[in-house]
């Protein structure tokens, strides 16, 4: 089953929003198999941003992801890596649709609450990153046969 990487960021836990972030995912029926809260450190920060390490936000951006606690998450489902950049929505919260969570909760490109993973190969390659095997439970939620035909 498919599995995508997402981090709740300093200014979404910061702000109160975990619950609200959580209970979406699991409101649209994929099931949590990996959670932590925890800081992050500026390597960590920097291996999971790499893509961008030309960019001239990538100084800032890993400044704030270290800045304050996280929460990373791993969640599973059918189409869920593409599912959940939906659920997110657009980069800039103010292009981001309302009933996302960027478009619901946020109004700058370098405070967008939530991070999710953009490919099924960039989920494998950030889960590994931030979760051992150990970490990761896999399980039967009973109320599948009420989500999946
Ligand atoms: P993310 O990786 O955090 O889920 O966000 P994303 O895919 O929607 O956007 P991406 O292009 O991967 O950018 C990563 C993060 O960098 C910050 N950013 N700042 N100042 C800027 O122009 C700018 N552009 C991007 C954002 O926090 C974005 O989420
Ligand atoms: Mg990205």
């Amino acid at each position: 089953m498919e599995r995508t990487f997402i981090m709740i960021k300093p200014d979404g836990v910061q702000r109160g929003l975990v619950g609200e972030v959580i209970g979406r995912f699991e409101a649209k029926g994929f099931t949590l198999v990996g959670l932590k809260f925890m800081s992050v450190s500026k390597e960590l920060a920097e291996e999971h941003y790499d893509v961008h390490k030309e960019r001239p936000f990538f100084g800032s951006l890993v400044e704030f992801i270290s800045s304050s606690p996280v929460v990373a998450m791993v969640w599973e489902g059918e189409g869920v890596v593409a599912s959940a950049r939906k659920i997110i929505g657009a980069t800039n919260p103010l292009s981001a649709e309302p009933g996302t969570i960027r478009g619901d909760f946020g109004v700058s490109v370098g405070r967008n609450l939530i991070h999710g993973s953009d490919a099924i190969e960039t989920a494998q390659k950030e889960i590994s990153l931030w979760f051992n095997e150990k970490e990761l439970v896999t399980w039967q939620p009973t109320v599948k046969t009420w989500l999946y035909e």
